[in-house]
């Protein structure tokens, strides 16, 4: 709060969510509430961001995150300009220093960057002026999948955090995903639930504010949402899982599940789905999947993101 006792968003980039209060959360999640309104207009448009330069940029690949910024901004009317590792001079073996510095030089107000190691965003973030926006980094973080997460969610729960219990199934050890929908939704209040094999748990995560699982039939007992993780294979050094058919026998999430949870819970998957894998096929076009709903979420919720860092005055309201 100011002065006056009017919000201000604090922060000149978004590197992850531990760097948001109960009150930057909420805030954010109104307003992009606020612009889901705009996005079910016939005419999506609204001039808000006119004259401001959006620079998406991809290092690993993408389709929601890059794609839903990218309307989000033009949207809002801010031009937007799209660099990928495989189309720049990084191919070429330009640092991603002299990268982010040269994309600075064409003045543009918020980078969004998705890079494959963690921390790149935090290290673009300190050499730049203008705001960076983590489009994930590695494991680390994926703040606006976490801030999307909560938004379909807050819809789903009728706005009550506290209380639900939501489970998150599948590879937690390579999970950006995880890291940050566990740090956001504990700080909301919810209880977290992890079930994974004991290899695709991360080092340390007993000191996580959740409870573990390795038996899903017990973990899906009573929550209110499953969030199935992706198998992330391209990221394991050595082959964690001896067998992939083993691993979709045990946690690939069934009916038979969701017999056992909640009566009206909700299913999320963050994408891209492995069908039959982690989530059998009929389940992700079932009525409790929200995996679509989530995708229009991003586009409010990368909209309000990209507001608030655009338009942001050092301690004056938004
Ligand atoms: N959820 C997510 O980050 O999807 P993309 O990799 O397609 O951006």
């Amino acid at each position: 709060m100011n002065a006056d006792n009017r919000y201000y968003w604090p922060h000149k980039d978004l590197l992850d969510v531990t760097q948001l209060s109960g009150m930057d959360t909420l805030h954010l999640l109104d307003l992009a509430a606020s612009f889901q309104e705009i996005n079910r207009r016939p005419l999506k448009k609204v001039p808000t961001l006119k004259g401001k330069t959006v620079v998406l940029f991809f290092v690993e690949n993408s389709t929601r995150t890059k794609t839903s910024f990218d309307v989000a901004a033009k949207r809002l009317s801010a031009d937007t300009y799209s660099l990928t590792k495989s189309g720049s001079s990084l191919n070429k073996g330009e640092s991603l220093k002299d990268t982010a510095l040269t994309l600075q030089a064409m003045g543009p107000d918020v980078i969004v960057m998705r890079h494959a190691s963690s921390g790149a965003a935090a290290y673009l973030a300190k050499g730049l002026s203008c705001a960076v926006v983590n489009g994930g980094d590695g494991w680390h973080a994926h703040p606006t999948q976490a801030l999307l997460d909560c938004f379909s969610l807050r819809e789903a729960w009728e706005g009550r955090f506290a209380g639900r219990t939501l489970l998150i199934l599948g590879d937690i050890a390579h999970s950006r995903v995880a890291r940050s929908n566990v740090h956001l939704f504990s700080m909301l209040g919810t209880r977290v639930r992890l079930c994974a094999p004991r290899t695709l748990l991360p080092a340390g995560v007993e000191n996580w504010p959740v409870e573990i699982f390795s038996d899903l039939s017990r973990a899906a007992r009573n929550v209110d949402a499953v969030m199935c993780l992706r198998l992330q294979l391209e990221r394991q050094q050595v082959r964690l899982l001896p067998d992939l058919a083993e691993y979709s026998r045990r946690y690939c999430l069934g009916s038979a599940h969701l017999a056992m949870a909640g009566t009206d819970v909700k299913v999320l998957h963050p994408g891209p789905l492995n069908r039959g894998l982690e989530i059998a096929d009929d389940i992700a076009d079932a009525p409790a999947s929200l995996v679509l709903n989530q995708v229009a979420a991003g586009v409010s919720t990368r909209m309000a993101v990209l507001y608030l860092l655009a338009t942001r005055r050092d301690g004056k309201p938004t």
